[in-house]
């Protein structure tokens, strides 16, 4: 395999000293760091907020996402320990403060005090999950109700998806989720990139039924005849 083709791999999971060096491409291309910013622009985060966010890599954006939310709180999850430490240098002085908390695992299980975001998001990292419908919809319910889901694709190095493509697989994906508000926002660049988003209801049957323990099971209607 060509040493090109090696480091395309390692956009998925960055291992090794290739998967290091994949990290700082990511870090310093510039269509990736003018994505990044046009992302977390589009994310209107406020201050106070709890945040989420899904593949990290090198923690490019978290500086800002960290800015934006002083007085909140920030995780991230990622699934390359190699990530890990270079979003944790880079973002040291966040973790110091207790704003930003990093840690290592898979979306596709994450832990159960993951809840309550406002807003989680992922950059480049949907398109890497074996089962996205699955895990769009775990997400959901990590948020609090009104919280928003934020997806973004950039067609990467190697990768046949266009962004097109991305945002009609995202759409469809949100929508079996329940997602409401679903919005799509495209940014037009070299490569293009796209961001799909939703809602989390505000109050579903489901949390009203939770939060009043006493209230009764709701009788199916009589079949009309
Ligand atoms: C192409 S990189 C994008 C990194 C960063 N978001 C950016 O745009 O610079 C994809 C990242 O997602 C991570 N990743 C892939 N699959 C994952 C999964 N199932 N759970 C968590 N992270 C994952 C990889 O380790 C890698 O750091």
């Amino acid at each position: 395999m060509l040493l090109v083709d090696r480091l395309y791999t390692h956009f998925a999971y960055p291992r090794g000293t290739v998967g290091s060096l994949a990290g700082v491409i990511m870090a310093r291309r510039r269509a990736n760091t003018v994505r990044g910013r046009w992302v977390i622009d589009q994310l209107a985060l406020a201050s106070g907020s709890r945040v989420l966010e899904v593949g990290y890599g090198p923690g490019a954006v978290l500086d800002d996402v960290c800015r934006r939310t002083a007085n909140g709180h920030v995780v991230g999850i990622d699934i390359s320990p190699v990530m890990m430490r270079q979003a944790a240098h880079r973002n040291r002085s966040h973790a110091q403060a207790g704003l930003l908390e990093l840690r290592i695992g898979d979306a596709a299980h994450l832990a159960p005090d993951l809840r309550d975001f406002d807003v989680i998001f992922g950059i480049n990292v949907w398109q890497y999950w074996q089962d996205p419908a699955t895990v769009i919809k775990d997400l959901g319910t990590r948020l609090r109700p009104g919280g928003r889901l934020a997806l973004a694709y950039m067609r990467p190095p190697g990768c046949r998806l266009t962004h097109g493509q991305a945002a009609t697989q995202l759409t469809t994906q949100f929508t079996a989720a329940t997602f409401t508000h679903i919005a799509t926002e495209w940014m037009q660049h070299k490569p293009p990139a796209v961001l799909v988003s939703g809602q989390r209801p505000a109050t579903t049957v489901c949390d009203t039924a939770s939060s009043t323990p006493n209230s009764k099971a709701v009788p199916p209607l009589p079949d009309p005849m």
